[in-house]
């Protein structure tokens, strides 16, 4: 997935593009370019790698046009090169595209037997022999571009400029997102409203389907079919303003120091603190009734979903049935209408998680959705909105955002538990009196960082690291182990610790680390067994608890103790020494923590 910007303006818009494409980096950041039309001819400046790379390419050689398209790229169709980077061209056309066009083999085929030359090994590049061709058959850009959407299949966003042409722009959407910005006599495209937040913050979001036909002083959305349609335009609240590091060397740094203060927030929006107990605003599900809950979500936002399973289950007897969004998109799962589905995404326009939200409606579902990013796709779909409270993530990998998840989560689950009589209301004070105190624990963790360089440097330069857990620490063992692999780049996996005998025990040797998420619970004595079988075959424990003669007695490589806290609230507790391990050895080895290799924040292709 990528991010499109294009902007018809009254001065050159180069620089302007590049500003909204800072804020679009979290969509990818392989490559970056820009074209612009000066005098109906258009111009390019592409460049591999961050955005920094292209800014130097055009302090050297400024692009003047005042309409213009960018693009940031996370690789699908061709290696993260330049002559991959979009916009793609010819003298007549220039595309921005995020998605893919899944028939762009049999299209290019077509296209080359014709005589086309392609540049590129993108799926991009189709289109803009398409519609050169209808231009060249003596079509009108509207209609080429229109003839040129009926023959493209797949999910995609596009943006197109056109040779001759200084006051037209057109976009298209089918899957992909793609809002439009009015200014004063100026026009914009985005794939979301926060790359226009420092131009306009009156916003229209296309619905799939629409394509749209920008001069500086109109915008004719269409549908499909070419019909005229209206979409409204809304106030957006994105803010204007480049979110930065503070006083931290990294943004996952500053957000995993942000935890106490957005989950703090998000409490605020969740319980009557004047009585300890929650209140789920425009929030109407009758759990007493409620079959069951389905759950589906994607990567570490699966996890809070896996966390909530266990709190549901356990503290409301609600069955909850879970799956990666990517699987539960295909399987054809049958739904007993009536049920609630429950989406849990922090950017609110991941692919999969969109895709199985439409297919649990189709199922007669009631949909509701926990996400961060209110204006989302996920969101505008979603019968209720819990919106949690983190601000904007930049870090790629998850923190803050999973945290706050699992405030909502935990809030939704005491609720339901209330509703089907099984907490009472002395219980649900309890709880969340637990909730409230989370805050202070997790600050008194974070004061103790230091520990955590100490125990980073024994991860680091690993082949493989094992992480276990059981109960509700499991999915944080499982969280933990993608923290270190997506930003440290070493391999590591999550078991539920009592499956360590039915086959990973096999990998241990003093070689492989092995972290055991252990909390003293009612399931710690089964850990310890599980720790006791690492250990007699010289596996090396690095301990999380928080109990600290189990840290002073058992033999462990090292070991972090938190505050002691309910059962309840520890899989909260516990994210925060996983992502620290993680950050740390990441820090130690040098990667780039906040844009890892290969990744992007969101992921909005298949
Ligand atoms: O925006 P979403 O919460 O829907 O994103 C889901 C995953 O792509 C995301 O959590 C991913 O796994 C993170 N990089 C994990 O740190």
């Amino acid at each position: 997935m990528c991010g499109i910007v294009g902007i018809l303006g009254t001065q050159p818009v180069a620089d302007d593009l590049v500003d909204a494409l800072k804020r679009l980096e979290y969509r990818g950041y392989d490559s970056a370019g820009i074209s612009t039309v000066e005098n109906g001819v258009l111009g390019r400046l592409r460049a591999k790698g961050k955005l920094k790379n292209l800014q130097k390419r055009l302090n050297e050689a400024p692009l003047q046009g005042h309409a213009g398209i960018g693009h940031t790229r996370w690789a699908t169709h061709g290696a993260p090169n330049e002559s991959n980077a979009h916009p793609h061209m010819t003298d007549k056309v220039a595309v921005v595209h995020n998605g893919i066009i899944e028939n762009f083999k049999a299209l290019r085929d077509k296209l080359e037997s014709e005589g086309a030359h392609f540049e590129s090994d993108t799926d991009t590049e189709v289109i803009v022999h398409l519609i050169s061709e209808e231009l060249a058959s003596g079509r009108a850009p509207e209609q080429a571009v229109h003839g040129v959407l009926a023959q493209l299949e797949g999910a995609f966003a596009i943006a197109v400029i056109f040779g001759g042409h200084d006051d037209l722009m057109i976009g298209a959407r089918r899957g992909s997102p793609l809002a439009i910005g009015y200014g004063e006599d100026q026009m914009y495209l985005g794939s979301d409203a926060i790359a226009l937040a420092p131009f306009t913050d009156r916003v229209s979001y296309m619905e799939d389907g629409d394509w749209v036909i920008l001069t500086r002083s109109s915008a004719t959305i269409l549908d499909e079919g070419g019909q005229e349609v209206e979409r409204k335009i809304t106030k957006s609240f994105a803010s204007a303003m480049l979110v930065d590091k503070g006083n931290h060397r990294h943004f996952m740094a500053k957000e995993i120091h942000q935890q106490p203060e957005v989950i703090a927030h998000t409490l605020g929006y969740y319980v009557d603190l004047t009585k300890n107990i929650v209140k789920i605003p425009d929030f109407d599900i009758d759990f007493k009734t409620l079959p069951r809950i389905t759950i589906s979500a994607c990567g570490t936002a699966y996890y809070a979903g896996l966390v909530a399973k266990y709190w549901f289950e356990r503290y409301a007897r609600l069955p909850v049935e879970i799956d990666v969004a990517s699987e539960m998109r295909y399987r054809e799962a049958p739904m007993e209408p009536g049920g609630l589905a429950l989406f849990i995404s922090q950017s609110g326009e991941t692919a999969d998680t969109l895709a199985t939200l439409r297919y649990c409606r189709e199922q007669k579902q009631h949909v509701a959705a926990v996400v961060n990013v209110k204006e989302s796709t996920i969101a505008r779909e979603s019968d209720a909105v819990l919106p949690t409270l983190a601000g904007p993530e930049i870090g790629v990998a998850s923190t803050k955002a999973f945290t706050c998840q699992l405030t909502v989560l935990a809030c939704l689950a005491i609720k339901a538990g209330r509703e089907r009589g099984h907490i009472s209301k002395d219980e649900e004070v309890e709880l969340v009196t637990q909730l409230v105190e989370l805050p202070r624990h997790i600050s008194s963790v974070l004061k103790n960082e230091h520990l955590f360089e100490k125990i980073a440097h024994g991860l680091a330069h690993k082949r493989d690291v094992l992480y276990l857990g059981r109960g509700s620490s499991y999915p944080i063992a499982l969280e933990g182990a993608l923290k270190l692999k997506e930003i440290s780049y070493i391999h590591a996996e999550g078991y539920a610790a009592g499956e360590l005998k039915h086959g990973p025990i096999a990998l241990i040797d003093e070689d492989v680390p092995v972290v055991v998420v252990a909390p003293k619970d009612d399931l710690f004595e089964k850990t310890v067994s599980n720790m006791q079988e690492v250990a007699a075959r010289g596996g090396q424990i690095i301990l999380l608890t928080d109990d600290q003669e189990a840290a002073e007695n058992f033999n462990a490589a090292s070991s972090f103790v938190v505050p002691k806290a309910h059962s309840f609230t520890n899989p909260l507790l516990f994210a925060v020494p996983v992502q620290l391990l993680a950050y740390h050895t990441a820090v130690f080895m040098g990667t780039d923590v906040d844009q890892p290799r290969n990744l992007a924040k969101s992921v909005t292709v298949e």
